[in-house]
């Protein structure tokens, strides 16, 4: 038999009944993320009013594909709100906020931004805590992953080996099958992230990740977000000025619902306008 027949009844075989579906290998995603530019989330005058009042005023802000971003601030000046947007959660009055270069936030459900690829961490971990650690990731990538793995068994081993990553990652690997209510409340924080990363996301949203932590488990924590920059995005909130320095990623200030200064640590520290309304309370 020539290789052209070879091929031929290869290709007769794709188009038997049954197998209609079965050429097309790469699924089309509608409105796939574009990284073209390097920005991942790009915000353009954004403004949010409550009952009149401007929680966020004309906020822009870019953010570069796998940068590390801390948002600081003093209460009040629409740090969370601004992620309520990014999120879907609250719908802003104006302004734009793009996912990559194609992806119009303001366009999409809750659902629809955290499947495009938005994860966020809340303050308070929303961990299974009658399950085990192991359990709680599974169950997360399950709630993602549900058509897949029921189309292909085999990817179990795939998916175990996925957990196991993620498990060291957050150096939870000798807690895998301890009950999550029983972590300290580090540990469930970082089991709550290692439930967002099962879903892999490309931005994630970290809001006062380190709020009562102990300082080794704040350390650890700078460290677990320095690793996951590049590979990752990552915008977090953070009142925690020695956090914010080890993570060591650009600062944007954030004061009455607009960008008041961003630059290093070092330099936004400096800044007079930032000592007057926040650093020097
Ligand atoms: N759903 C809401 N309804 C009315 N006002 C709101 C709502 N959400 C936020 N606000 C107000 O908008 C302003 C910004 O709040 P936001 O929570 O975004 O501040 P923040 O920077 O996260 O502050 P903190 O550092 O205290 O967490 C505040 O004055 C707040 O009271
Ligand atoms: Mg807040």
């Amino acid at each position: 038999m020539s290789t052209e027949t070879i091929e031929r009844s290869i290709e007769d075989g794709a188009q038997a009944p049954g197998h209609r579906g079965s050429p097309s290998h790469h699924v089309v995603v509608e409105g796939a993320l574009d990284l073209s530019h390097n920005v991942i989330l790009y915000l353009e005058d954004i403004s949010v009013s409550f009952d009149g009042f401007k929680a966020l005023n004309k906020l822009s802000l870019a953010i570069d594909a796998g940068e590390l971003r801390c948002i600081i601030g003093p209460n009040g000046a629409g740090k969370t709100t601004m992620m309520d947007v990014i999120t879907g959660k609250t719908r802003p009055d104006e302004g734009k906020a793009f996912f990559g270069q194609t992806i119009d936030l303001t366009r999409l459900t809750e659902p629809e931004i955290a499947h495009a690829g938005i994860g966020r961490k809340f303050q308070k971990p929303t961990i299974f805590g009658d399950h085990t650690v192991f359990e709680n990731l599974e169950l997360a990538m399950k709630a993602d992953k549900r058509v897949r793995r029921t189309l292909f068994a085999s990817l179990r081993d795939e998916d175990r080996d996925r957990i196991q990553a993620v498990l060291k990652r957050i150096r939870l690997e000798t807690q895998a099958d301890r009950i999550a209510g029983l972590l300290s409340h580090g540990q469930k924080q970082w089991l709550e992230i290692g439930m967002l990363l099962m879903q892999e996301p490309r931005l994630l949203l970290l809001d006062e990740p380190v709020a009562g932590m102990t300082d080794e488990e704040t350390e650890r924590t700078a460290e677990l977000f320095v690793s996951l920059a590049g590979s990752h995005s990552l915008v977090v909130v953070e009142h925690d000025m020695s956090f914010v320095e080890a993570l060591g990623g650009k600062v944007t200030v954030l004061h009455e619902g607009s960008v008041l200064a961003e630059g290093d640590l070092a330099t936004v520290q400096e800044d007079s306008r930032v000592i007057e309304v926040y650093l020097g309370r």
